[in-house]
């Protein structure tokens, strides 16, 4: 895998990471992460935590990254990579899986729920591992996307009838433990920079769900 180390990116194997996450109390992995800014904040709050972001546009991810290693942060890995190519060794590493505001195919296989990226997150989960989701889309205020992705319209009812019941069977581990509406004001506490930019825009609804991993 490439991970992304300030101005340079270098190779880093699944060992390599689990090396690191053995130092951790905690480890969180966050999909499409974007610029990487929640994982550089949420590491600066909390330094017995691995962050882990994963975003397959390595140009977005040098901007956090480059100010990680300005900090010294050692909890930090900015990993140039989509889900689906993520390796399939990367097993029972994450306490915590995160996806904020996806967008592009990592949205597209949670709402129109796909087998094989639901498998691939699952697996990055231990055992009691929590996956939270945050969706906040609107056909009506991103319609080109929304068409070019087919994607349906977000209500609870579809999210508790396709998106979670999709999760809990196809994954057989996975149990939801809350689906709720996230208030737009609390937007700017996630810290991410979309998340910052939705507090900011036309009102929406966002949904927060969460799951957990059992045996
Ligand atoms: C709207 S941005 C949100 C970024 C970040 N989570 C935030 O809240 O600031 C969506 C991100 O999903 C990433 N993405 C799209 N498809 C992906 C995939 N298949 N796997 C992982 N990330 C993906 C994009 O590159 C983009 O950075």
């Amino acid at each position: 895998m490439k991970s992304v180390k300030g101005n340079k990116t270098v190779d880093i194997s699944v060992e390599n990471l689990r090396g690191m996450a053995a130092k951790y109390a905690f480890v969180h992995i966050d999909l499409g992460t974007g610029d990487g800014r929640f994982v550089y904040e949420s590491a600066l709050r909390d330094p017995n935590t691995l962050y882990i972001g994963a975003d397959p546009v390595e140009k977005q991810l040098r901007e956090y990254s480059v100010k990680s290693v300005r900090k010294k942060l050692e909890n930090t890995v900015f990993l140039a990579s989509s889900l689906e190519n993520l390796p399939i060794t990367m097993t029972e590493i994450a306490d915590k899986v995160s996806v904020i505001l996806p967008w592009g195919s990592l949205l597209g296989q949670i709402v129109n729920p796909s087998k094989e990226a639901i498998n691939k997150i699952t697996a990055l989960l231990k055992v009691s591992g929590e996956l939270e989701l945050i969706l906040g889309y609107s056909p009506d205020l991103e319609p080109s996307e929304s068409d070019r992705l087919e994607l349906p319209e977000l209500t609870q009812e579809y999210i508790e009838n396709v998106v979670v019941r999709a999760f809990e069977t196809l994954s057989g581990t996975l149990k939801l433990e809350k689906c709720e509406l996230f208030p737009k004001e609390k937007l700017t506490d996630i810290g991410s920079n979309w998340a910052k930019k939705l507090a900011f825009g036309r009102p929406r609804q966002i949904y927060r769900l969460r799951l957990k991993k059992s045996l």
